[in-house]
């Protein structure tokens, strides 16, 4: 047989971040490498997401995953078995075809995810390659990502004390991405010492490890990032921008208006709304904005894409990292950069797709983690070998989150001149296309 050949797979419940269940699995190999992956999990999911599997009941309140779990050990083994690691189309092929539905609703994408990605790795292992070199093409050089890091947290992600859901630091002045890290680990402990002289609280940790503090409104969040950079001895729009993630279909109603609970219930239409984040933009240095509108508001979208050109205009609910979505996006002049993250479409496969169309059409692309996450880090490697530009995993504490920055400082330190490192260019070159 084959040495790179699948002969099991083996899953089991593990938890993420918020101690909730998810899927880990290890795909084992005729030549006996092996590899193992766990799936993450968002809280602001899309709508257009593919279907995560959960059991519903008593266990964890309904959040187990033992189904998935139970599909990957029967059905995915079975259908596995025999295939070549080193194919990643065709096993990702096969885990679409053996689910048969369009969203993965029937054996969970969170099954089929944690397929995907542990046979990439095992592939890797039995090639004696690392994970970043085994999912890149073979010319390929390989490509640190400029990081955005989360700063500050509201939304779905800090109970909802203020409405955008992340204030972001971008390091635009860091010439390595080690640097870029020390300066984002600065401006977090800036804006936690700004907090603190204000006698607010700085122990309360968003999900993603960003500081989570009540605030009075969204531009106070904005005042208060914009302090910590300077705190940290840097400078705003120079060393570091911002960027949102203004996550507004968490807040769209079924009209089609948006509400800011943090400005006393204020109602907005969709222009209202841009014009509103047009004056943010006018006043702080944002230099990116994500899920500026809700998932479906295609209208918005293409409004707020003219509105504030010269910025990125990243699509996360509204791209879900399906192609279908991105080719309307790139028909229609809807945003100029796409999120990635693997789970929302169920495949390496389908993620990569997503990120060669949106090369290929000069869309920039930002590879994310999950708001629960684990300890693994094959996202960093993914975005080292697929040349991303840009990665989003959070702050710069949690283990969850400095697992993948301490994944990427050591191929940085490990590589050498034999990488690159993206910087400011993954968005500047963006914007000048
Ligand atoms: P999620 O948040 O993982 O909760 O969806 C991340 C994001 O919105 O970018
Ligand atoms: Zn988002």
């Amino acid at each position: 047989m084959n040495q790179t050949a699948i002969t099991s797979l083996f899953a089991w419940e593990a938890l993420d971040s918020r101690g909730k269940p998810t899927v880990a699995c290890e795909v084992k190999l005729a030549g006996g490498a092996r590899g193992q992956a766990t799936v993450p999990s968002g809280a602001s999911t899309g709508r257009h997401e593919a279907h995560e599997l959960r059991d519903g009941g008593e266990r964890y309140g309904g959040m187990g995953v033992s189904r998935a779990v139970a599909h990957v050990n029967n059905e995915l083994a079975a259908a596995t078995r025999g295939l070549d690691a080193t194919d990643q189309a065709t096993v990702d092929g096969t885990l679409r075809a053996t689910d048969g539905s369009a969203e993965l609703e029937r054996l969970g994408a969170n099954a089929v995810l944690a397929v995907s990605v542990a046979t990439a790795v095992a592939s890797a292992a039995a090639t004696g390659r690392a994970l970043y070199r085994a999912v890149a093409d073979p010319e390929a050089r390989p490509l640190l990502p400029l990081p955005m890091v989360n700063i500050l947290s509201g939304g779905a992600h800090a109970g909802r004390a203020i409405d955008v859901q992340d204030f972001l630091a971008v390091p635009l002045g860091a010439r390595s991405f080690a640097e870029a890290i020390e300066m984002c680990a600065r401006v977090r402990r800036g804006t936690a010492e700004v907090l603190a002289a204000k006698g607010l609280p700085v122990a309360l940790v968003a999900d993603e490890g960003g500081l989570g503090a009540v605030l009075a409104s969204n531009r106070e969040a904005l005042e208060l990032v914009v302090a910590g950079v300077e705190h940290a001895g840097l400078q705003p729009g120079q060393d570091v921008g911002i960027a949102i993630d203004v996550a507004a279909t968490q807040f769209v109603t079924d009209g089609g208006d948006y509400i800011l609970a943090a400005e006393g219930q204020r109602r907005l239409r969709p222009d209202e709304l841009v014009e509103e984040l047009a004056s943010w933009c006018a006043e702080y240095p944002i230099v990116s904005l994500e899920d500026a509108l809700a998932e479906d508001d295609w209208s918005g979208w293409r409004t707020v894409t003219r509105r504030l050109a010269g910025r990125q205009i990243l699509g996360d609910d509204l791209f879900v990292t399906h192609a279908d979505r991105l080719e309307r996006g790139i028909e229609d002049g809807v945003a100029n950069a796409v999120l990635v993250k693997p789970n929302q479409v169920g495949t390496l496969s389908d993620a990569r797709a997503v990120v060669r169309r949106a090369q290929d059409a000069g869309y920039g692309t930002v590879l994310s983690a999950r708001s629960g996450e684990t300890e693994d880090t094959w996202l960093s490697d993914l975005a080292v070998g697929w040349r991303t530009g840009q990665i989003k995993v959070g702050s710069t504490m949690r283990s969850e989150r400095t697992a993948k920055w301490n994944r990427l400082l050591r191929i940085e330190a490990e590589l050498g001149d034999a990488a690159d490192y993206a910087g400011a260019a993954a968005l500047t070159g963006l914007l000048s296309a």
